[in-house]
């Protein structure tokens, strides 16, 4: 069902700091840092040959990686992104396995502009996965 790695995504304390490692101490292509504040993050795009890493830092009060930095003050892979092509049939599929879909299981739009849901961390390894709709 779920096709490539779409990102990873690294919470940071420093968004600076971490930019600037992926940048000059990895030589990767480093986006300037954009706010998503109805997301609750500024995010830093790395741009690999196969896939992406996002560097997120909170923005604004209710930060939704708040608690996830307060728990790892140094950082961390927050959650890892996979492409489907149909995001209500994969919600659906997810469901009949018994997986828990966080919120009420509607697609919400996430950071890309395109439909995504979250899976809970429980079921899949102790990992945070989003599945993100895309087209063909
Ligand atoms: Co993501």
């Amino acid at each position: 069902m779920i096709g490539r790695l779409n990102h990873v995504a690294i919470a940071v304390p420093d968004l600076d700091a971490a930019a600037a490692l992926y940048r000059d101490t990895l030589g990767a292509a480093v986006s300037p840092p954009e706010p998503l504040p109805e997301h609750g993050v500024t995010t830093v795009f790395v741009e690999l040959p196969n896939s992406k890493v996002e560097l997120i830092h909170p923005l604004g009060e209710a930060s939704p990686i708040a608690g996830f930095l307060e728990r790892n003050p140094k950082g961390g892979i927050h959650h890892l992104c996979y492409e489907v092509r149909d995001i209500h049939a994969a919600v659906e599929a997810m469901k009949a396995h018994g997986m828990t879909v966080i919120g009420d299981g509607e697609p919400s739009i996430g950071a890309h502009g395109l439909p995504v849901v979250f899976l809970h961390p429980r079921d899949f390894c102790g990992t945070l996965i989003e599945l993100e709709e895309v087209s063909a």
